[in-house]
């Protein structure tokens, strides 16, 4: 019989993996978790499945790792690392929502209770009385459906009972922390594997969390606790769990610190837990994480991604962007684990963003892998491809669209435009499987993405694919994109075209420029070769090329003077010959008194435009300190509300220059300060820093202020009659989509539909375009008019742009509109022209920076 530990952390892994060792039957009677979800599989009907039996009868030069099931699963693909895959998990969803169940139990390997191992879950009253019926549902719920499980959490400042507080002696919160570590690992000693024994005991300046426990037990009740969760639990693996500590920070070197003592005086502690709760902006990479896990399994301890979750609220761009970044950062962070050896869980805080913590604590957001009816999101493939080692993005390179573009998980979101595609294990790029397009009978008949929600209008983008083929030595394979503007002609443009042979993969790449209109499709094809030959596809991608505007920091290498640069928050700056990352100077922050205050430059006097994304990198060095972070942050004042954003974050050191990269969204708002700085390090600690740059990013465009502007919704909402004309949503004509807006009942040419965009729009130059329809008259000229009022001034009417619309179709009107900087007390766009009683159409109205 197999032990249920060994030295070995795999070895381990795999014994309590085996249900036996939790139930005391011999090993090697009952399957493994991970064999059970990959068995799984095998049931189902599946293309991919059949396809990799036709492998089998096929070829006789199989891949090994095709003898195993393909995975169908997150936790399948975790186990090919010998990994668990794990989710924080809520009963009233567990019980309430089969779906939740199913969910759960089909793609995990593991699971933590979200809340109801916590302690005040369990005794919310008063000390004599526990409820453990919720804790019990979800562990029973894990041991049935043979998820192995970790407990979280026995000492936490957080969710506490009431009973538990300063007016407790000494001896008393020894007996109540006692009796809940023993009463709790006692009755769940079956059903978990491990348990996160003490909780975010570490501030963020790496001084002892100010709690409960440290006031009335002293900084010795974290050993302590460790030392009490032994005596009740001699097998489980015993965490220590914090936050921001995923990279080496001042906050993880302090725990670092905190845990290396802990090891040398025989606490028993087995590893420590890395929240990761990440914002997707500036989520680390993959070396700068496995840098920091590495220091502590170097200590000999076990690590493990505990709460990850990737927010994107505040990440720039549309929602396209950032679901294509949240799915970089899950598998950036999944690739760093799979990187250390003893990282051995991945636990995601949440699946679905139907239930995730983030929204109630930092605002609405969508940070996990599932989206809220249960569908795969971008961020799940990026889940799988870390697993199942599909090389990450270097840093700085733009996430790709396309969400399943590595096939490891089967073919979502492709098709075939002729032959039929599948996914095969018989030859991979990169990762273990591929797709690849079987009884081809035309040249045109090849694989199919339809990137028509992914790709934006009027932008350049990036595309790449891997090709192979069998069933011929060589043959040429091209890669297109067919685009049709609604209501126009088809239009097919070959991006690159290349030789492949059924020797090895070749790389397919070029650029797709969407038209500027409103397309009905868009899709992107790999096909070629003559009938009947096999064609293989991997790591196919679709990048937003990034067109960088014109540099905006004047003097970004101080190799004169600090002119444009100021020292934020009283720092004193110089330029200086000490260092340099790139010339013969730098500039240096010096007689900082408090780790806000850096060197600065004025956003404003630098010209920057409103609203506008900015790409930021600068390169930094300490003096004073050996490592610190240094964050770029951005400071705006708006309507007299000063607000703070992050532009991004590094570690510094003394020993090297580190790269600094970020990406800001400025406000929109007529701001009357805009200043960028750098921050961070200890008061006392110099910061040099050289070679900034901060590039408005011209591939995101700023947001229209026009709300409801394509009528989609069927609504009129936004609008209103300017001149009393009379409102609808209609669908009898349309631009784009179903509904356009018209206006009826005009009774003079200045009636029209309006919008009143003062309370959004700020001074600057607007681009504005409209689709224009009549009803009631063959044609007539119309216009975008703004009605404009300065506080205190008379009203003005500016003409935006004009065009000559028909009854016949739609007419494109353009113009633009300058809002002047006075304090505004009135802005109203509306359409004017035709003679009264013409009606009105108007679809897909945009004013834009
Ligand atoms: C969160 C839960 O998900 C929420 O439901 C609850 O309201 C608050 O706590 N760090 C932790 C977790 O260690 O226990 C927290 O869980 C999230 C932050």
């Amino acid at each position: 019989m197999q032990r249920c530990s060994g030295r070995h952390p795999a070895l381990w892994l795999v014994g309590w993996l085996v249900a036996g060792c939790a139930t005391g039957e011999p090993a090697d009677s009952t399957p493994g978790a991970l064999e059970v979800k990959a068995r799984r599989g095998d049931d189902r009907d599946d293309r991919d499945d059949r396809d990799d039996r036709d492998d089998r009868d096929d070829h006789n030069h199989r891949r090994p790792h095709s003898r195993r099931p393909p995975i169908r699963s997150l936790a399948d693909a975790a186990a090919r690392t010998d990994r668990l895959i794990g989710t924080a998990v809520d009963v009233p969803f567990l019980n309430g929502d089969p779906v939740y169940a199913a969910t759960l139990a089909s793609e995990f390997s593991y699971l933590t209770p979200g809340n109801e191992t916590k302690w005040g879950s369990l005794q919310p009253v008063d000390p004599a009385h526990w409820e453990f019926a919720p804790a019990d549902a979800i562990l029973s719920f894990a041991h049935r459906r043979h998820l192995a499980a970790k407990g979280h959490v026995l000492i936490w400042h957080s969710q506490l009972p009431p009973f538990v507080n300063d007016g407790v002696t000494r001896d008393d919160l020894v007996a109540l922390v006692r009796r809940n570590i023993r009463e709790v690992m006692r009755r769940y000693r079956h059903e978990t594997r491990a348990w996160d024994v003490v909780n975010e005991a570490v501030a963020d300046d790496g001084t002892l969390r100010d709690t409960v426990f440290l006031r009335t037990l002293g900084p010795t009740y974290i050993a302590d606790a460790f030392r009490w969760a032994r005596e009740e639990d001699r097998r489980a693996v015993l965490y220590y769990n914090d936050f921001n500590i995923d990279t080496v920070n001042a906050k993880s070197n302090a725990v670092y610190e905190l845990v290396r003592g802990l090891v040398a005086a025989h606490v028993p502690i087995d590893g420590v837990g890395f929240q990761m709760h990440l914002e997707a902006q500036t989520a680390p990479s993959t070396e700068e994480i496995v840098a920091n896990l590495t220091r502590f399994t170097d200590l000999g301890l076990r690590v493990n991604i505990s709460e990850l979750d990737v927010r994107i609220a505040n990440a720039g761009g549309d929602l396209t962007t950032r679901l294509a970044l949240q799915r970089q950062v899950f598998h950036r962070a999944v690739a760093a684990c799979v990187q250390v050896a003893r990282c051995e869980t991945v636990t995601t805080w949440g699946f679905t963003d139907l239930d995730s913590w983030i929204d109630a604590t930092f605002g609405p957001d969508d940070p996990l892998e599932l989206d809220e009816q249960y569908r795969r999101k971008p961020a799940y493939y990026g889940l799988i491809d870390g697993f199942m080692a599909v090389p990450v993005d270097p840093p700085g390179t733009p996430p790709n669209l396309i969400a399943n573009g590595s096939f490891e998980i089967g073919s979502d979101g492709w098709a075939a435009s002729g032959g039929r595609l599948s996914t095969s294990r018989r030859t991979a790029h990169t990762g273990e499987r591929s797709a690849r397009v079987t009884h081809r009978t035309e040249t045109s008949h090849g694989a199919v993405y339809d990137a028509l929600s992914v790709a934006s209008r009027d932008t350049s983008h990036d595309v790449s694919a891997w090709v192979r083929i069998s069933g011929a030595a060589s043959d040429r394979v091209t890669l297109t994109a067919t685009t049709r503007c609604s209501g126009g002609g088809e239009t097919v443009a070959v991006l690159a075209t290349a030789t492949a042979t059924d020797a090895a993969w070749l790389p397919l790449g070029g650029e797709l420029v969407t038209p500027d209109c409103i397309a009905d499709e868009i899709a992107l094809g790999i096909s070629g070769p003559a009938a009947g030959v096999v064609l293989h596809v991997d790591d196919v991608a679709l990048r937003r090329r990034e067109q960088l505007g014109p540099e905006l920091v004047a003097n970004p290498g101080f190799e004169v003077d600090t002119a444009g640069w100021f020292g934020f928050g009283g720092a004193a700056l110089s330029s200086t010959a000490a260092q340099a990352h790139s010339g013969a100077r730098s500039g240096v922050a010096t007689a900082r008194t408090a780790t806000f205050q850096g060197p600065g430059l004025d956003l404003l006097a630098a010209g920057a435009a409103l609203g506008g994304t900015y790409r930021a990198s600068a390169w930094l060095r300490i003096a004073g300190a050996s490592l610190s972070p240094v964050a770029m942050t951005l400071k705006s004042t708006c309507d007299g509300t000063t607000t703070f954003q992050r532009i991004g974050i590094t570690t510094a050191s003394d020993a090297g220059w580190t790269r600094l990269t970020g990406s800001i969204a400025l406000p929109s708002c007529a701001a009357t300060e805009l200043v960028a700085y750098f921050e961070g390090p200890p008061a006392g600690t110099d910061i040099y820093l050289d070679d900034v740059s901060l590039r408005r990013d011209l591939s995101v465009r700023s947001p229209n202020l026009i709300a409801n502007a394509n009528f989609e919704s069927g609504s009129t909402s936004g609008w209103f009659g300017f001149g009393s004309p009379a409102l609808t949503a209609t669908t009898a004509q349309a631009h784009g989509g179903r509904w356009s807006l018209l206006a009826t009942n005009r009774t003079a040419t200045f009636m029209g539909p309006g919008s009143d965009i003062r309370a959004v729009a700020s001074p600057g130059v607007y681009q504005a375009s409209a689709w224009v329809r009549l009803d009631g008259a063959a044609a007539s000229p119309m216009f975008m008019t703004a009605k404009l009022t300065c506080a205190g001034a008379a009203d003005q009417f500016a003409r935006i742009g004009a065009a000559s619309a028909t009854d016949s179709g739609w007419t494109l009107l353009t113009g633009s509109l300058t809002v002047p900087s006075c304090p505004l007390s009135g802005l109203i766009v509306y359409f004017e022209g035709p003679p009264a009683g013409v009606n009105e159409y108007i679809d897909d109205v945009e004013l834009r920076r």
